[in-house]
């Protein structure tokens, strides 16, 4: 039996309220998760159950009102360079070339790119030859490319993506489930993956994990033992069929949030 792997990210009791001028929302509710390193996970549930809250204070950019993200066994405040986020919109500056792009976060931090680096990223991921092109030139799969590069150029150890594909057509986000599972594969990141597709978080995970509706809370968990890699037939065989349908029918189970004040509905912006 191969040993377990270390815990890598812990979310302690995590608990989130929101205050607005309609009053408190409670977004998060004792929330506690293990991520062990190297792992692929994904959170699923229904809107607004709080997934994006969980995703932003693991990046240490949004604060709990009480529990804690620990990384390596460090507690998570504030930017981290051992982080990486890639969002559903790509974010691109529409003024810079993609290079540009993937240059300014170096800029803002005060250091220096390594430009092999960018170069061999932007090649793995085929924008190889793209790095003059402005982001309105590119497809909105070449440009969530340019955002995974921009997540990977400081070659964080975690990876949070918040539904990167969430706005793609069908035949785009195939091909991009397959490219983050090479570079998984290849970099063994920790990856925290969020989406509203349950086949695209059973062909990607280690292990999906269902939260319920607001307060978001753990509900239950799935562990996907698909041997690897896999490749995008297993999507259509009887077992992952099954395996999808169990895990929509454990959300379907979840009772229904109450109804949020009206000013709350935006996204996590804080
Ligand atoms: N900045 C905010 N201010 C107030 N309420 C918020 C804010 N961001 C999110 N919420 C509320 O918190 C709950 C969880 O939101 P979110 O984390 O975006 O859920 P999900 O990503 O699962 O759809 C929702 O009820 C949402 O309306
Ligand atoms: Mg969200």
């Amino acid at each position: 039996m191969s040993p377990t792997p270390p815990t890598k990210l812990v979310i302690d009791r995590a608990t989130k309220y929101y205050e607005t001028k309609s009053g408190r929302v409670h977004a998060l509710d004792n929330v506690s998760l293990d991520v062990s390193d190297h792992e692929f996970v994904s959170l699923v549930g229904p809107s607004g159950c709080g997934k994006t809250t969980l995703l932003w204070s693991m990046s240490g950019l949004h604060d709990l009102t009480s529990g804690e993200v620990r990384l390596d066994g460090v507690p998570v405040h504030g930017p981290n360079p051992n982080i990486g986020m890639v969002f559903q919109d790509a974010n691109l500056l529409p003024w810079r070339t993609i290079q540009k792009n993937l240059e300014f976060p170096f800029e803002i931090s005060g250091k220096k790119p390594d430009p092999h680096r960018l170069l061999g990223l932007m090649e793995r991921v085929g924008l190889g030859g793209f790095g003059s092109k402005m982001p309105r030139e590119l497809s909105g799969g070449m440009q969530q490319r340019a955002s995974i590069v921009r997540a990977l150029s400081f070659d964080p150890s975690v990876l949070l993506m918040d539904e990167p594909f969430g706005a793609l057509d069908a035949f785009t986000r195939d091909e991009m489930n397959m490219l983050v599972e090479e570079i998984w594969l290849e970099t063994r990141k920790t990856i925290v993956f969020i989406t509203h597709s349950i086949p695209e978080a059973v062909f990607l995970s280690d292990k999906v994990h269902v939260m319920s509706a607001r307060p978001g809370r753990m509900a239950k968990t799935f562990t996907i033992d698909f041997p690897r890699p896999r490749l995008l037939d297993i999507t259509q065989t009887r077992e992952f069929f099954d395996v999808v349908n169990t895990i929509k029918a454990e959300i379907e189970h979840q009772p229904r949030a109450p109804k949020a004040p009206k000013t709350a509905l935006a996204g996590a912006t804080q």
